[in-house]
């Protein structure tokens, strides 16, 4: 599949989602695991523990809630999103909250140049797997040119490490397509609680996937290609650009397969909540959760 029928297919689904995207986030039914609300809560701590974060940036901001988030701490906040119904709710929830510094900006990554060198901390949730390689490669060296030699970046992932624990339709492909041994060496390494930042000495990464990878539908979007990767790749596209990746954080902990999840939502709920306040102390985590957020700091 070619990146421009991906982006045209993303574009149409998000537009539509728009109203029921917006409410989603602001639920707080712990009855459903609110995957928005866990990457939102670990950029806000990132953001809180910066020195500085004058200029913040999120791509693929969607219905703006961490815009607005972070607009509350102050700085110049920046939300980009190319579908403008998604902008709409961002928009209406700064005048809501009477945040003018948080600004919403229609259009893609290349589109904008918020200051070379300036940005203190750029984040996305839920973009790149919308992405080809080729535009995650480019996505990623846009990031390192715009922020600030201690700027962070962050961004949350599919994590692919999960297809060896999920056993269904994306385990067979893994095993068929004669990578699972790859990712199990991963996720050994990773079980024996290597240090993020020392991932690439350890672990060759598995290929990438390729372009015209069709993955089974999730979770009712209609996107053909939603790219997964596992943390070493992720480390290795982010080295090319002059990063190195200094964490890994479980946003989605499945106790079980998603065969659980289906059968009794409301206990997965339960069970993958009470895990997520372990998520510090237990390195096996990372292999069990279907999102991680990487954390990303220039290379030095
Ligand atoms: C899964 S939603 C996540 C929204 C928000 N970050 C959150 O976590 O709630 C992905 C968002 O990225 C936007 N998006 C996808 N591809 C994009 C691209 N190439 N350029 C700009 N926005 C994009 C979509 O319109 C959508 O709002």
């Amino acid at each position: 599949m070619s990146e421009s029928i991906q982006n045209a297919e993303a574009l149409s689904h998000f537009s539509k989602d728009a109203d029921r995207w917006a409410e989603a986030v602001r639920s707080s039914n712990r009855d459903r695991v609110n995957v928005s609300a866990l990457r939102l809560e670990y950029v806000m701590s990132i953001a809180k523990a910066l020195s500085a974060c004058d200029i913040f940036v999120d791509v693929g901001c969607g219905a703006g809630e961490l815009v607005c988030d972070i607009a509350t701490l102050g700085g110049e906040c920046y939300g980009i999103d190319f579908a403008d119904e998604m902008l709409e709710h961002g928009r209406q929830l700064a005048a809501q909250k009477d945040l003018p510094n948080a600004t919403f900006l229609h259009g893609k990554f290349e589109d904008f140049d918020l200051g070379k060198g300036k940005v203190n901390l750029i984040s996305a949730n839920g973009l790149v797997e919308y992405l080809s390689i080729d535009q995650n490669r480019e996505f990623f060296a846009w990031a390192s040119t715009q922020l600030t030699e201690d700027g962070v970046f962050t961004f949350s992932i599919r994590n692919r490490l999960y297809n060896l624990f999920s056993l269904n339709e994306f385990t067979d492909r893994e095993v068929r397509a004669g990578t699972a041994l790859d990712l199990l060496n991963e996720a050994l390494t990773i079980a024996r609680g290597i240090k993020t930042s020392e991932i690439l000495d350890a672990v060759t990464p598995p290929p990438l996937e390729t372009e015209a990878e069709i993955h089974p539908p999730t979770n009712d979007i209609n996107v053909s290609v939603r790219h997964m990767f596992t943390p070493s790749q992720i480390a290795m596209l982010l080295k090319e650009a002059g990063f190195r990746m200094t964490n890994v954080y479980p946003c989605h902990i499945h106790p079980s397969q998603p065969a659980l999840r289906a059968a009794q939502p409301k206990m997965h709920a339960m069970l993958s909540y009470a895990l997520q306040e372990h998520v510090d102390e237990l390195p096996h985590l990372i292999t069990q959760s279907s999102a991680l957020m990487i954390k990303a700091e220039i290379l030095r």
